[in-house]
């Protein structure tokens, strides 16, 4: 019997298909393992958005090849960077066995059964359909509405490596839901590379299909708790989504739409097809139907060009928009992209200056937005505690990280209501209340004393 484990890099779509492969893996007859260690095959979750992912990667496989001197492994590579000749040529350096792209994902099983190396690089149209068995004991799951990217973003590589996009249609979305809910699923991440877009493939809309505001009123009659989508483009996004969101109880009032720069100038040069101005009306519009609404965003420091004064537009509009938390970015060449074609990197030094003056603004702004949540009370999915700490993990409605001490009658993983005793940039912290707004007691924490006492009493 195989023993396989999947290693996971890059954003949550990757998570998705690392889930949709494994349980592919299990359907096949393979046992899924913790370790490297412990596995004959190791599958390497790619991701080539920036250069540091592919270095990980890069010196993942170089210890892997390491390894397969001393014992039988069988090593693999799938997603994002697999799609890419870069990725190619350093699945040839590291002699990697297979090799899957994004679009390929299903041909997992005949990699298994092929003797010699196997690489599939073609996008199946049976990857849209397919439906992976729901996630056992989670509460939160990934759901991918559409594959693939249709905009040309000069500095992003994700359109080569996920090819056009592709749309699921409502019925294989809904199943997939139903799913889940019946595996005890209480949150799901809506995902794609650009939702706004939902239905609207390669610039058609699709006969018969809802719009993105349509399908969240959709899923928000499914039973389904909590809804969240990732990731809005701003050039797609309508007021109706705005609406919708604030129509459909299940959908929570977070919103991340990234802006990537504050500056005329270097959108035109990005491609992005909106202007600050109208990036603006869109965090209005946000604002006029959702005002408690939470608000992240992406940015991307140091692209070709940026002046201070464009970056000093980028502080500007990140004080006129007030974020609750930002993906901060050094902009980084990809090799097949129009910007790494076309444009000169900046300097090293000026990227990671103006990064860190962005960073002091991020967390000013995401150290008062959390701070005015101290005394609220934030309805919280606390995930099982890993750790054994003492404390639960969870997230807010708003998408805050949140701790909180296990309390009696609530020292599991479910959606509790939390009282937020205390706050940084990054984190709040609370109690679990009851349902009658009573702190519940918290568990005896286990102390080193505690644990040290009965040894010293021997
Ligand atoms: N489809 C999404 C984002 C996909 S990639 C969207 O358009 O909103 C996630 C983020 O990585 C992007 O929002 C961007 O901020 C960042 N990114 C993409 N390419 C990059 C590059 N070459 N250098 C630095 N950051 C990049
Ligand atoms: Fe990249 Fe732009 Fe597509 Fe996002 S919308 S994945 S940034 S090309
Ligand atoms: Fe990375 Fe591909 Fe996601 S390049 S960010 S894994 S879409």
């Amino acid at each position: 019997m195989v023993r396989a484990h999947i290693i996971t890099y890059g954003c949550q779509m990757n998570e998705y298909d690392t889930h949709l492969v494994e349980s592919q893996l299990v359907s096949l007859g393979a046992d899924l393992v913790d370790s490297i260690d412990e596995a004959d095959f190791v599958l390497v979750n790619t991701c080539a958005v920036r250069g540091k992912p592919v270095d990980k990667v890069r010196s993942l496989l170089g210890n892997l090849r390491k390894q397969k001197a001393t014992r039988r492994l069988v090593v693999g590579m799938m997603g994002c960077l697999a799609q890419l000749e870069e990725g190619q040529q350093i699945a040839r350096k590291f002699e990697v066995d297979v090799l899957l792209g994004p679009g390929s994902l299903l041909d997992i099983g005949a990699a298994l059964e092929s003797n010699t190396r196997f690489w599939g690089l073609h996008f199946k149209d049976e990857l849209h359909d397919h439906i992976p068995p729901a996630p056992q004991g989670k509460l939160q799951a990934h759901l991918t509405i559409m594959r693939g990217c249709d905009h040309h973003c000069t500095y992003c590589i994700v359109p080569t490596t996920r090819g056009p996009q592709v749309s699921r249609t409502p019925d294989s979305i809904l199943r997939e839901l139903g799913g889940l809910l019946a595996a005890g699923v209480r949150e799901v991440t809506l995902l794609g590379q650009n939702v706004n877009a939902y239905g609207i493939d390669q610039g058609a809309k699709l006969a018969g299909m809802p719009s993105f505001a349509e399908l969240l009123r959709l899923v928000g009659r499914s039973g389904i708790e909590r809804i969240k989508f990732t990731t809005s483009h701003p050039m797609n996004f309508t007021e109706d989504v705005a609406i919708a969101m604030s129509e459909t109880p299940a959908v929570c009032d977070f919103v991340h739409l990234p802006v990537q720069s504050g500056s005329n100038a270097v959108l035109k040069r990005m491609a992005r097809e909106y202007s600050r101005e109208k990036y603006l009306e869109h965090i209005a519009q946000i604002r006029r139907h959702m005002p408690a609404a939470v608000l992240a965003t992406d940015i991307i420091v140091g692209f070709p060009g940026e002046t201070e004064d464009d970056f000093q537009q980028t502080l500007d509009l990140y004080d006129e928009v007030g974020y609750d938390s930002a993906y901060m970015f050094i902009y980084s060449p990809r090799p097949g992209t129009p910007s790494y074609k076309h444009f000169a990197d900046l300097p090293r030094e000026l990227k990671t200056e103006r990064l860190q003056r962005l960073i002091v603004r991020q967390k000013d702004w995401s150290g008062r937005k959390n701070a005015a949540k101290v005394g609220t009370y934030q309805e919280v999915l606390l995930r099982g505690d890993a750790h054994d700490s003492g404390f639960l993990e969870g997230h807010s409605r708003g998408n805050h990280p949140v701790v909180v001490p296990k309390a009696v009658g609530a020292d599991t993983a479910g959606i509790y209501r939390v009282k937020i005793g205390h706050a940084t940039p990054h984190m709040l912290y609370g109690n679990i209340v009851g349902p009658g707004g009573e702190a519940l007691p918290e568990l005896p924490r286990l102390t080193p004393e505690a644990v040290a006492a009965p040894l010293m009493m021997l």
